[in-house]
């Protein structure tokens, strides 16, 4: 199958209203009226790329990858349902929270849920972030990357690329196994690192990233950081593989957020996969 891009994310949070601040004041989106117990966030054109719903747990809650039309969404499923995955369709109540024409949902090999959809809704007006963040690099790129901490980073690697059509961009073995993956030209739109090594057995959402095109704007964006006091949990640095330079803070569900600058774009006819030797070339302190 072909998958297009990362096109949305949801979150779980104990504290929404934590994270709308977060979200707005440190990070420059800009929140969109949601139905309920839920809120979304905008970064570019489209309606939303992040929705927060309310809910007695912290943490990543479901993944949504862009398929071309509702012709692909088809194909896909029985794609899916010839390796043995039965994927359920989305209800009217989750094509409306998620603003698009088509979805259906199952879970990964470690239970992460995921949902592949076609026909996003547009946003109304320009974005206008909530701070003065010009834009974020998204378009055809997708929303960003996440990366996703579990037990058997093989079995991911496996399910994600035979079965949901993922190129690996690269791998690593110590200081931790992980697997890079791509699905555009993005060099990695997800990865898998191993859970253990963070200390936790269970499934989660370790980060996720937004990339903007100014590498002042990631600076600007650290002294925020230091001004709101927020947990800095990696200090400024550059990723060896996709050459990010970025740091990471603690956002108010847990989950990390990487805010980076210079991210590198893979073109498949020359890209050659390596096992790199670490996950900086400086910094990344923690
Ligand atoms: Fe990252």
């Amino acid at each position: 199958m072909d998958i297009k891009q990362l096109g949305y994310l949801g979150l779980s949070a104990r504290e929404p209203d934590a994270f709308t601040t977060y979200a707005t004041d440190i990070l420059g989106m800009q929140r969109v009226a949601g139905e309920d117990d839920t809120t979304h966030f905008r970064i570019d054109d489209r309606h939303h790329r992040i929705t927060v719903e309310a809910s007695d747990r912290d943490g990543g809650a479901y993944y949504g990858w862009e398929l071309a039309d509702a012709d692909a969404l088809r194909a896909a499923m029985d794609e899916l349902s010839d390796h043995g995955v039965i994927a359920r369709q989305a209800s009217q109540r989750e094509l409306e929270i998620r603003r698009v024409a088509g979805m259906v949902h199952f879970l990964d090999p470690a239970g992460n849920r995921v949902e592949l959809f076609h026909g996003a809704t547009s946003g109304e007006g320009e974005f206008t972030s909530a701070r003065d963040v010009e834009r974020f690099i998204t378009g055809e790129l997708g929303l960003g990357h996440v990366v996703l901490a579990s037990p058997d980073v093989s079995a991911q690697q496996r399910f994600y690329t035979d079965v949901l059509g993922f190129k690996i961009s690269d791998t690593m073995r110590t200081p931790f196994q992980a697997t890079f993956l791509h699905t555009n030209p993005r060099h990695h739109s997800i990865a898998f690192v191993d859970g253990p090594f963070f200390g936790i057995d269970q499934p989660f959402l370790h980060h996720f990233m937004l990339e903007v095109p100014d590498m002042d704007e990631v600076g600007r964006t650290y002294d925020l950081v230091l001004d709101r006091e927020v947990p800095v949990t990696m200090t400024l640095g550059r990723h060896s593989n996709d050459q990010m330079f970025s740091f990471y803070a603690e956002s108010p569900v847990g989950v990390h957020t990487e805010f980076g600058s210079g991210g590198v774009l893979i073109d498949d006819a020359t890209w050659q996969v390596t096992e790199i030797p670490g996950p900086d070339l400086w910094g990344h302190r923690h």
